[in-house]
């Protein structure tokens, strides 16, 4: 199993799955998100020689190509994650996620047998959604049309690609599609929203539900950009890596296609509903401040999950209380053995040599 981006949030929860499922998993990262050589060590220490890890970039298309070989699945996680570094940087933006997306369905496109593709997109391709008319009352953005108040918003709603991310992202997302129509490769695209976890490293720029909670544990400040009453639908890790594994498993049902995976309306939550969770679990209080809305922010996105539901036969099974109850469980034991004795994470690594 191949998993690019594996020392990631999402690729240390799958890759604990699978090597924990019997499944030999080869990470290959170049560890350029801060802190996930902390998730390497963790993976290490449970499971031991089972794991293979390459140091390597999805922009060399020769590794990626050899990694590829030796494939009988592949889960592409790598990316560029966050949306104002995208903007400060939009042509590394491009090459990794872009660029990085194409090296791979290239290497599997020219092995004999494709192993099949999971690609991670994000709801961010369906732009600002400036389209859909919104009630604000009661603390919270809801459209007011009450079909997509009762569903959330499906697959076919216009793509409108926003900042730099979410044009290298969609870009992306349009490459998977079209290889698995033009060259009959199984791969599948899963357009995730809010997800949230152990092994998150959540800043302000991505990760926001780990965010919030990591400040209120220190008693940081979190800030809020616009007002607070946008909506978005939620999903722990947890029920993202069952629906990664059903996938595999009805590969005939949903490859070639796209999937809106999230929490659904029954896990919709407002950046203030979150604030207010964390204030019941942890009782401490951070101050909150506001600042001006980021550009093109949607106020309100709620993925409507029925699609990849009828074809996976899946449904999140944690709720938005009971996850972020885990999550600060968790990171109450993570938060509290960082503020110990200093520790320094040794983790074993394949180089990446190019022989
Ligand atoms: N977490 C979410 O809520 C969310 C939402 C929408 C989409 N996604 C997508 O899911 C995927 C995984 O996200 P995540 O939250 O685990 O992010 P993450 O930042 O924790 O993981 C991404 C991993 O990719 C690695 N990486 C970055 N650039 C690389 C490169 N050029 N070559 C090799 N490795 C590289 C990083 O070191 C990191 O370990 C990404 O594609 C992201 O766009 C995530």
């Amino acid at each position: 199993m191949l998993i690019t981006g594996g020392a990631g949030f999402i690729g240390t929860n799958l890759a604990d799955r699978l090597l924990s499922d019997g499944q030999p998993v080869l990470v290959f990262d170049n560890l350029s998100r801060a802190g996930v050589g902390e998730n390497l060590a963790w993976l290490r220490e449970r499971h031991g020689a089972h794991m293979e890890v390459q140091v390597a970039d999805v922009r060399d298309a020769l590794l990626l190509r050899r990694a590829v070989r030796r494939a009988c699945r592949v889960f592409h996680l790598a990316a560029q994650v966050a949306v104002n570094t995208s903007l400060s940087d939009p042509i590394q933006d491009f090459e990794v996620n872009a660029r990085g997306t194409l090296n791979l369905l290239e290497a599997i496109r020219t092995v004999p047998e494709p192993p099949p593709l999971l690609y991670t997109s994000t709801s961010k391709i369906y732009g600002a959604l400036s389209g859909v008319e919104l009630d604000g009352r009661d603390g919270r953005y809801l459209p007011k049309d009450e079909l997509l108040r009762a569903t959330g918003l499906a697959e076919n709603h216009p793509l409108d690609f926003h900042s730099p991310y979410g044009c290298s992202k969609g870009a992306a997302d349009q490459y998977v599609i079209d290889y698995a129509r033009m060259y009959q490769l199984p791969a599948v695209v899963f357009r995730l929203g809010s997800v949230y976890g152990p092994h998150q490293r959540g800043t302000e720029d991505q990760g926001w539900v780990t965010h919030f909670l990591t400040r209120a544990l220190r008693s940081e400040p979190i800030t809020i950009y616009g007002d607070g009453r946008q909506v978005r639908d939620v999903l722990h890790v947890d029920d993202l890596v069952e629906a990664m594994c059903r996938a595999q498993v009805r590969l005939a049902r949903v490859a070639g296609r796209a999937f809106n995976v999230g929490g659904g309306v029954a896990n919709a939550i407002s950046l203030r509903d979150l604030l207010e969770l964390i204030r019941r679990f942890h009782g401490g209080t951070s101050e909150v401040r506001f600042g001006p809305w980021r550009l093109a922010e949607q106020r309100y996105y709620v993925a409507d999950i029925a699609a990849f539901s009828e074809a996976a036969g899946w449904r999140p099974r944690i709720t938005v209380e009971d996850g972020v109850r885990r999550l600060h469980e968790h990171l109450r034991e993570a938060v509290g053995e960082r503020r110990g004795p200093a520790r320094t994470a040794h983790v074993p690594v394949l180089a990446a040599a190019r022989s």
